[in-house]
């Protein structure tokens, strides 16, 4: 007989145990849980991630937005953030409150120091993440957004085995040297059975401010065709756009998203809607 099986279960099984409860229970409180991926950095996930908080908390849906890249936490510098989680009630841990619809949480609000490296090895990202699930009171949400870092390693695989029902958006730039990783992107979702809310091609196509016309950067397009030889939706195309950049170093994507009549928004919106629809 396998003696493994027979042995009582030690304080470790059963704190795993009790943590696995907490999580399904506050996952079982949070309607449509998004994680944003891709295979290069610096395609534009964290934007991405914080213009849909922003969009969604915005048409009235609670938003949780989850940054879980540890080795480079990007959004609260993106939201301006300075502050930290909120523990004022004793035994409680909640999320920082950016508006009424929209809560964060960032290794950064744990940190504190904004430059400091920190060294992790798998194990300790592992837990961190599922501490970020268990041990935050998220509340009731439509959405939890969660930002990961490029790539398929401990991080999205947590999330992955984390979140049972979590959805992927893929987000990648026209070129091919981008849509070659995010093919293993798709076949990761693929191999641990996440669903593809689809993919959105960002930084596709300039609008030349002098003459208007569209000029094509990184090239255009290639990230419908990938979607449609890979079989899974294609969501929209987003600009490169220099208030984007300036926006986001700033901390003011919240004000960028206000502006009427900017491409930028129109295409966000037809994407918000399709994620919306599902
Ligand atoms: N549509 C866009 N137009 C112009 N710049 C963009 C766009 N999307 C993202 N960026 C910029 O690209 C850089 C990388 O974006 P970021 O969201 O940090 O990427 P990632 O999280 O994938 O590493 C940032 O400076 C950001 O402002
Ligand atoms: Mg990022």
């Amino acid at each position: 007989m396998n003696e493994a099986n027979t042995a009582a279960p030690t304080p470790g099984d059963l704190e795993r145990a009790e943590q696995d409860k907490m999580i399904e229970d506050n996952l079982g409180r949070i309607r449509r849980k998004i994680m944003v991926m891709s295979g290069k950095g610096g395609v534009g996930k964290s934007t991405v991630a914080t213009y849909l908080s922003l969009l969604l908390s915005r048409n009235g849906k609670k938003v949780g937005l989850l940054d879980v890249d540890l080795h480079g936490p990007s959004i609260p510098r993106l939201m301006n953030i300075q502050g930290g989680l909120d523990m004022h009630e004793e035994g409680v841990v909640r999320p920082y409150s950016f508006s009424d619809n929209l809560s964060v949480v960032s290794l950064e609000m744990v940190l504190g120091d904004k430059d400091t490296a920190v060294i992790w090895r798998g194990p300790l990202k592992i837990s961190a993440i599922r501490q970020f699930i268990s041990d935050i009171d998220w509340g009731d949400l439509d959405y939890l957004i969660v930002d990961s870092p490029p790539g398929t390693g401990d991080e999205p695989l947590t999330v992955a085995q984390t979140i049972p029902d979590a959805e992927a958006l893929i987000i990648t730039t026209p070129q091919e040297i981008s849509l070659a990783d995010v093919r293993k992107s798709i076949n990761f979702c693929k191999q641990v059975n996440m669903k593809i809310t689809g993919v959105v091609e960002n930084m596709s196509g300039f609008g030349c401010p002098h003459c208007g016309k569209k000029i094509s950067i990184f090239g255009s397009g290639g990230g419908k065709v990938m979607a449609r030889q890979m079989d899974v939706p294609f969501l929209g195309q987003i600009p490169l756009d220099s208030q984007m950049v300036e926006m986001g170093d700033k901390g003011k994507l919240d004000v960028l998203t206000e502006k009427a009549g900017l491409e930028i928004n129109k295409v966000y919106e037809k994407i918000v809607n399709r994620i919306v629809k599902g």
